[in-house]
């Protein structure tokens, strides 16, 4: 039985693909493995694949996708590939050889003694890096800038994975759900992390090399589908987050008791954001709506403090700072939705003072499943 398939997308590849096979086959020549070619060219990559095969000691497969099944990318295209692989473990390599393939069997091999899912080879802990020269330099900025943002908004599940958008890496095929991943672009990684928060993860430090031949397909419009895969995986967590109910009896009685203890902070609140309004209204003579966004900035940070103490305790998603910053704008969103409804209750007659509070008394369970879930939540 095939042990591992090793993946290697290839868009236009031509003068990388007979130095590719040869460092291959010369790497793996103690470990069964099989090499699928998932291509997307245009130029005789595919050709020169099939030729190599015919020498090559390792069994070779060669899918090369139709124009219109290519919109989804090298992510898309490695899925596409796994559907087909044989082997238990799935190790993923570049074609331009930025991955060297003596690095690609040795993480190959840990991955096969490693009870864990994934083995993420690192360029960012131990002896790895990005490589030498401008190329390297203008790498490590490059995918810094894309590993913040990603941990910004993955703060749990990227904590310890220090190279999320590597592109070796390996997965133990049952740990991995197909049917889960629809990535865009080039993180696949990252797609395969967000999407499977419960799986396990281990890391091999390696360097990357200089590209062999030809030119890398990073783009500009790749670090905008970047951004669109992003916002696409933030979406699908907090879908997620949103309609995750407690399972057990347990779970429930504790998030009653944190709802309990989150409305009696509340109440406090809403005596803080009172007299904040009653101060810029009717003391200070400001408009009313103004008196409400200034009174919502002070019950903010009064709840956002009493909240951290008290109901959490400083445990939730991310760093204090961050939960502060989303706390910050749920309260200042949900303003802009009090705001029209205030105008309306004021106009009917009722006081300001009242109507202000019936505002923010109604968003509280709104208020609170934001905060236990989002904010504070897995
Ligand atoms: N099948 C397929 N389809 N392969 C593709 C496509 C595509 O649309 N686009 C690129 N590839 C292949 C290339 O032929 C190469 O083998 C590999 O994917 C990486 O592409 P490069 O063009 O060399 O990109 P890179 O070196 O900038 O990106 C590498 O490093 C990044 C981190 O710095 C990749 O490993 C990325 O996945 C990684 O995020
Ligand atoms: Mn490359």
């Amino acid at each position: 039985m095939t042990q591992l398939t090793i993946i290697v997308p290839t868009r236009n590849e031509v003068d990388n693909v007979t130095t590719l096979f040869s460092r291959v086959n010369a790497a793996f020549a103690d470990i069964q493995a099989e090499i699928l070619v998932v291509d997307d060219s245009d130029d005789s990559t595919p050709f020169l694949v099939a030729e190599q095969a015919q020498i090559s000691a390792l069994p070779v497969r060669l899918l090369h996708r139709p124009r219109d099944e290519r919109h989804g990318g090298l992510g898309s295209a490695v899925v596409a590939g796994a559907r087909h692989a044989r082997g238990e473990w799935v190790v993923v390599m570049d074609a331009d050889l930025q991955h060297p393939p003596e690095v690609v069997a040795h993480l190959a091999q840990v991955a096969a003694r490693h009870s864990a899912d994934i083995v993420v080879g690192t360029r960012y802990a131990g002896n790895g890096s990005t490589g030498d020269g401008l190329d390297g330099a203008r790498r490590t900025a490059g995918s810094s800038t894309a590993t913040r943002l990603a941990r910004a908004l993955f703060p749990r599940r990227l904590a310890t994975i220090t190279d999320p958008m590597s592109g070796l890496f390996a997965f133990r095929r049952t740990a991995v759900q197909l049917d889960r991943l629809d990535p865009i672009g080039f993180k696949l990684l990252l797609e395969i992390l967000v999407r499977h928060p419960g799986s396990t993860v281990a890391e091999v430090s390696y360097e990357m090399a200089a590209r062999h031949a030809g030119d890398s397909k990073a783009s500009v419009k790749e670090a905008m589908t970047y951004l669109r895969h992003l916002t696409r995986l933030r979406r699908h967590r907090l879908a997620g987050q949103l309609t995750q109910a407690p399972k057990t009896k347990r779970e429930r009685v504790q998030q009653l008791g944190r709802m309990v203890a989150f409305g009696l902070v509340g109440l406090s609140g809403v005596a803080v954001n009172t007299a904040a309004l009653w101060a810029a209204y009717s003391a200070a003579g400001l408009n009313h709506l103004l008196g409400a966004a200034i009174a919502t900035q002070a019950s903010t940070l009064w709840n956002f403090a009493l909240i951290e103490l008290l109901v959490y305790r400083g445990k939730g998603n991310g760093t204090w700072t961050s939960r502060a910053v989303r706390f910050w704008a749920m309260n200042n969103l949900l303003l802009l939705l009090r705001l029209p409804v205030l105008q309306v209750l004021v106009l009917t007659g009722i006081g300001v003072l009242v109507s202000n509070g019936i505002t923010l008394v109604v968003l509280f369970l709104l208020r609170f499943l934001l905060s236990d879930r989002v904010i504070y939540g897995t």
